[in-house]
């Protein structure tokens, strides 16, 4: 079959090679046969082919990438809902990839049945392939770890409202109840507001922290989701997060190196367990990983919110199979708005 491979570690456009006669994945257990149409690219995909100290616990050769919308293809479907010809959206988690080298950007992969749900038919493969991973986060961080319930109109910050997991997120904040801020370039506001924030804060134009402290430092957040690691934002949140409020961070500090991810390691180990007197800051802090073996459950959920149109798919850029080199180009450029989607034909 046909797939995207890499051998070593380095740079998509260096290492990501396109091989015409990769095996086909042989279904066995839980695991079903999807052939795929759709495939959406996470900044994960392009950090453990070539940023370190991610690359380095990757196994290669490795077919990367985790999101996938498809046809089921083969496998044990007795008892799973699944018939041959379905058409299902579904994750492999980076975990797993991370130790098999089976992702998804190829003419077929496998996926464990509890981690595909049937494709509403309202959506595109592309636009299915495009929730999984980060809508999983964005579900996990604020409704799992954040615990936002229906009714209890929480007060909601979302660094990152216009990216692959911030837009997912104002839409699941939203389907919470909870009245939303977040923040985005102006190039981006118009697809903010029509995924339901209530205030949208210009990030270039504000020293934010400060901005937030006077403008929301007498009825502070509930919960900060930062879906971009703004070091800056967690050093100031006492003056908009509550005292009992949660700082969810997914991105966290920026490593591209062994010494930056050492200095990483000290800066969260401060964040988590610095004393106030030695400048420690005195709100919860969570550096959250995606459990996507344990996300079933909201994957089902948002199926139905997707169907429904409550959550809407976000696509920034629909790519051929032939151009992944350009679509991994637009994934890392850090400008997305919603997701890239490279379509398998
Ligand atoms: N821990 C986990 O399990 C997990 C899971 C998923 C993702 N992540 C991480 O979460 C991060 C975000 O992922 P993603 O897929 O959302 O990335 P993405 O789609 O590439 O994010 C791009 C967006 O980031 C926004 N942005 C860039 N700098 C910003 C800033 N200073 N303030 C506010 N917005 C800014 C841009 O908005 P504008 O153009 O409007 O400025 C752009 O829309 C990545 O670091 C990723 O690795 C972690």
């Amino acid at each position: 079959m046909r797939a995207w491979v890499f051998h070593k570690a380095g740079p998509p456009s260096e290492v990501l090679k396109f091989d015409t006669n990769w095996p086909k994945p042989e279904p066995s257990g839980t695991k079903i046969l999807v052939e795929v149409h759709a495939v959406s690219l996470n900044p994960i995909g392009w950090k453990a082919m070539s940023t370190p100290p991610i690359s380095w616990g990757q196994k290669k050769p490795c077919v990367p990438e985790a999101d996938v919308s498809g046809i089921v293809a083969g496998g044990e479907l007795e008892g799973t809902g699944f018939s041959i010809g379905d058409e299902v959206f579904g994750i492999v988690p980076y975990d797993t990839i991370m130790k098999s080298g089976q992702g998804v950007l190829a003419e077929y992969t496998l996926v464990e049945s509890k981690l595909l749900a049937k494709k509403p038919t309202n959506l595109s493969h592309a636009e299915a392939a495009s929730f999984p991973l980060a809508g999983l986060t964005a579900w996990q961080a604020l409704v799992i770890q954040g615990g936002l319930k229906e009714g209890d109109g929480k007060k909601v910050l979302i660094n990152g409202g216009s990216g692959g997991v911030g837009a997912y997120a104002v839409q699941i904040a939203k389907a919470h109840g909870a009245h939303v801020t977040t923040t985005s370039s102006p190039s981006s506001n118009s697809l903010v507001s029509t995924l339901g924030a209530d205030e949208i804060v210009d990030y270039h134009s504000v020293d934010l922290p400060k901005y937030l402290a006077e403008k929301h430092g007498d009825a502070k957040f509930d919960l900060v989701f930062d879906t971009v690691g703004v070091k800056t934002m967690w050093e100031g949140s006492e003056g908009f997060l509550k005292p009992e409020g949660q700082y969810v961070d997914v991105a966290g500090p920026h490593m591209e190196s062994f010494l930056t991810a050492l200095s990483a390691g000290l800066d969260i180990a401060g964040r988590l367990y610095k004393p106030k007197w030695l400048g420690g800051i005195k709100r919860k802090y969570t550096l959250m990983m995606l459990h996507g073996t344990q996300r079933s459950p909201e994957l089902q959920e948002a199926a139905s919110l997707l169907a429904k149109g409550t959550i809407k798919p976000i696509v920034d850029q629909v790519f051929a199979f032939d151009d992944v080199h350009k679509a991994y180009e637009r994934s890392m450029s850090g400008r997305a708005k919603g997701k890239v989607v490279v379509k398998v034909e």
